[in-house]
């Protein structure tokens, strides 16, 4: 069947009023038999702060992954002093509400305590030591959640849009090793977990080719790896869809399945041509950056349903190749597209609007995914 796609006229109508059942749970429903529905979830959400979202949540989401608490600087601040408490909240939660749970993330340039990389006088230290850190960090961390938590983005951004190593300490002092150690020692903690290589602008010709590369090196040594994820950070006009499709494929090709982990969608203007999601970027706040800040008019909203829409209609097409696809927040206040690369703008980046009412795309998807 043709997916149901909204007039301009029915989506203005139904904007902000959620699902007209009344009935939150279709999304997660509907999507059942073909792929994981997921979301980001912060610390907020958990620990009581925002009650809508994780309502939200709760009613729409079959899997879950922490937006920020189990990055390493989170985890391990100080070398041997963990703090688990936000990260076995995330988990709790997870069981409690029966959601597949997948760990973010192990190894990541950004985010990581100063001393993962440097001795006491700040000089780098040997690769031995940073191997034996990383061992020791991924060991405490994945077997303190064994059979918990399902799948873990091992390494994540570690290659640039032009295919090349990401040059950051980590690379500088392992090398090419360091992707390979992180996914050995992962396995070695929890043999039954699965395992990703997760990054962004994916639909670039560059990062497709090195991400297959890498996807084949890591089976060739033997080494397991079930998953390459696709950060979906998409604007109006980036990427085509047909690229993105090309990089699906590719990865699918190599043997593993592919899940679109951090999908949100922006309506704003970028100060700068813009593909990727490097949380180094930064630019000043100005007025004329933040156009929707009392509110999204209609033909906007219209356009970002249609393209959210064109993007799912391409996962349920390729369903046998995609084990999830997970939103990079739940409701809009949420997304950190608020704050990157211009703090303080207003964003309409996600599937559920800041009053948790399921955005026209939603009964779209539904459609889309009835046989
Ligand atoms: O927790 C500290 C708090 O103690 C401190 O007072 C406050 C002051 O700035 O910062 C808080 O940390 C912030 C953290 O989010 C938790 O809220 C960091 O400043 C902020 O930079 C961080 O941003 C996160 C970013 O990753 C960097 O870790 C975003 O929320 C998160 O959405 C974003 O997610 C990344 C994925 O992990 C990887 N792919 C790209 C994606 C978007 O950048």
């Amino acid at each position: 069947m043709k997916p149901i796609f909204y007039s301009g006229i029915l989506a203005l109508s139904m904007a902000g009023c959620g699902n007209p059942q009344g009935d939150n749970s279709t999304l997660r429903s509907a999507l059942k038999d073909k792929f994981h529905i997921g979301t980001a979830l912060s610390v907020a959400q958990l620990t009581g702060g925002d009650t809508l979202s994780e309502r939200v949540a709760r009613e729409n989401f079959s899997a879950i992954v922490p937006e920020n608490c189990m990055k390493s600087m989170f985890l391990q601040p100080r070398e041997g002093e963990f703090f688990f408490d936000e990260a076995d909240k995330f988990v709790g939660w997870g069981e409690a509400n029966n959601m597949w749970i997948t760990g973010h993330c192990l190894v990541w340039h950004s985010q990581a305590p100063l001393w993962l990389c440097t001795d006491k006088d700040g000089n780098n230290v040997s690769p031995e030591t940073l191997a034996e850190r990383l061992k020791s960090h991924i060991t405490a961390v994945v077997t303190r959640y064994k059979g918990r938590i399902k799948g873990w983005d091992v390494v994540n951004e570690a290659i640039l849009d032009d295919g090349s190593w990401r040059k950051s300490k980590l690379y500088e002092i392992l090398g090419e090793e360091l992707i390979p150690l992180a996914f050995r020692f992962a396995h070695e903690a929890d043999p039954d977990a699965e395992l990703y290589y997760n990054d962004y602008s994916m639909a670039l010709e560059g990062k497709r080719n090195a991400v297959v590369q890498l996807v084949k090196t890591l089976k060739e040594r033997g080494l397991r790896i079930d998953a390459v994820g696709m950060q979906g950070h998409i604007g109006m006009d980036y990427p085509a869809v047909e690229e993105f499709e090309k990089s699906l494929l590719a990865f699918a090709e190599t043997g593993v399945k592919v899940m679109i982990t951090e999908l949100d969608l922006t309506v704003l203007p970028s100060p700068r041509p813009n593909t990727g999601a490097a949380v180094e970027a930064s630019f000043d706040y100005q007025k004329e950056l933040n156009p929707y800040a009392d509110g999204l008019p209609d033909s906007v909203a219209t356009a970002w349903t249609s393209r959210m829409a064109d993007f799912f209609r391409l996962f349920l097409k390729h369903q046998d190749k995609i084990t999830r696809v997970t939103l990079w927040g739940v409701c809009d206040d949420d997304s950190w597209r608020n704050d990157w690369p211009v703090p303080g703008r207003t964003d309409y980046a996600l599937l559920f609007d800041r009053k948790g009412h399921a955005k026209p795309v939603v009964d779209v998807i539904v459609g889309a995914s009835k046989p």
